[in-house]
């Protein structure tokens, strides 16, 4: 049994994290902490957790935290994270956040998209990139995981099984994204209000948002080469699920010895090659080839769902899932399982 901590437990993910604790079998949730004026019971603010988990909430208490958690989840805004993390990590404690203070290795790619200093470039150093399916082993070993970003995490997933077998070309990535309304927190802004979004649908920071250098770096150390993505999100008039329709060109002028592979590759289906890459993993499922994934088939699991097409010159990948699960908290879940080497679904089927 673990005890944990969570900080930004009112947010949106901060709550999807405690729902999914409260049922896991190896885990007490020991503190609860918010920017909050006035500590609260928890359950007073959330009555759903009433008789489940009344603890009060208050502003985050470092000592605390220290004295009362092994563990801390930070499901905080990016900057909030890295004033945190050091004296947790310092006190011999692991975390895992959720934000993005930690996921962009190249301070200036950070610094330039989230337009502040990062401020805690040692433990940077130190984090692993959280997603499961490429880098498990480091995770086995981590005191800091950066979880990754939820719009990332779907077109890494995606992309990944194509990269490696070596039958894109690079050189065009373009991702069409569209994300249910939770995934810009719970914080109130006009332009997110219900009748700005209801009925409406439209494009937001085209080619300019800050998770394109996420996909970029992780794409990029799949390819060993510098990746550009055309990132295109849009914002749907849901409370939750990202889908991705991504279009890649074939890889047209391959060295000699890679082109046998590659004939080989696509004689076998790309759907029998995404299911051989993922055979292993709990929480990817992939469609035969041409059946394409929705989001009502994995809003509320931590399951990322795959269909993938060739149609020749272009493959087309669409990839689904829950912001809030496998965007968010369920894999931080997942990754947390990982690092106490409890079964990997504890908590989340
Ligand atoms: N939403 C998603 O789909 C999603 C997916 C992947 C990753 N993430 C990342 O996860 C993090 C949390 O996201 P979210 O959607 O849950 O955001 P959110 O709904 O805005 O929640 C943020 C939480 O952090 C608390 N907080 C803010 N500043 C704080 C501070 N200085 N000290 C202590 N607590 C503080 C807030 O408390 P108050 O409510 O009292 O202000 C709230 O509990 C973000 O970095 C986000 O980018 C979100």
């Amino acid at each position: 049994m673990i005890n944990v901590g969570i900080v930004g437990a009112t947010g949106y993910a901060g709550e999807e994290l405690i729902g999914i604790l409260i049922r896991h079998p190896k885990v007490r949730i020991t503190n609860l902490s918010a920017k909050i004026v006035k500590p609260r019971v928890f359950s007073e603010i959330f009555p759903k957790f009433k008789n489940t988990l009344d603890l009060v909430c208050a502003e985050p208490d470092i000592k605390k935290i220290i004295s009362q958690c092994e563990l801390v989840f930070l499901a905080l805004p990016h900057t909030a994270s890295m004033k945190i993390a050091p004296s947790l990590l310092n006190a011999g404690k692991k975390v895992i956040d959720l934000s993005a203070d930690y996921r962009l290795k190249d301070v200036k790619t950070y610094e330039k998209f989230y337009k502040t200093k990062q401020k805690d470039r040692v433990y940077l150093k130190e984090a692993i990139y959280g997603l499961p399916e490429l880098y498990r082993e480091k995770i086995k070993k981590a005191r800091l995981i950066a979880n990754p970003g939820c719009y990332p995490t779907a077109a890494i997933l995606a992309l990944a099984p194509a990269i490696a077998f070596g039958l894109v070309d690079l050189s065009q990535i373009i991702i069409d994204a569209k994300s249910g309304v939770s995934g810009a927190g719970r914080k109130a802004a006009e332009e997110l209000i219900f009748s700005e979004i209801n009925e409406d649908f439209k494009a937001y920071k085209v080619n300019t948002h800050q998770h394109m250098p996420e996909i970029n770096q992780e794409l990029a150390k799949l390819a060993n080469k510098l990746i550009n993505v055309t990132f295109v999100p849009h914002l749907l008039p849901l409370n939750r699920g990202i889908l991705e329709t991504i279009y890649v060109k074939t890889q047209r002028h391959l060295p000699a010895g890679r082109q046998s592979r590659h004939k080989e590759a696509r004689r076998q289906g790309l759907s029998s090659l995404y299911k051989k890459f993922y055979e292993k993993e709990p929480f990817v499922r992939i469609k035969d080839e041409g059946d394409f994934p929705t989001l009502k088939e994995v809003v509320g699991t931590n399951f990322c769902d795959i269909g993938i097409k060739d149609y020749g010159n272009i493959i087309i990948i669409i990839v689904a899932i829950d912001n809030l699960l496998k965007g968010a908290a369920g894999q931080a879940v997942q990754n947390m399982n990982i690092m106490y080497e409890f079964p990997e679904y504890s908590g989340l089927t």
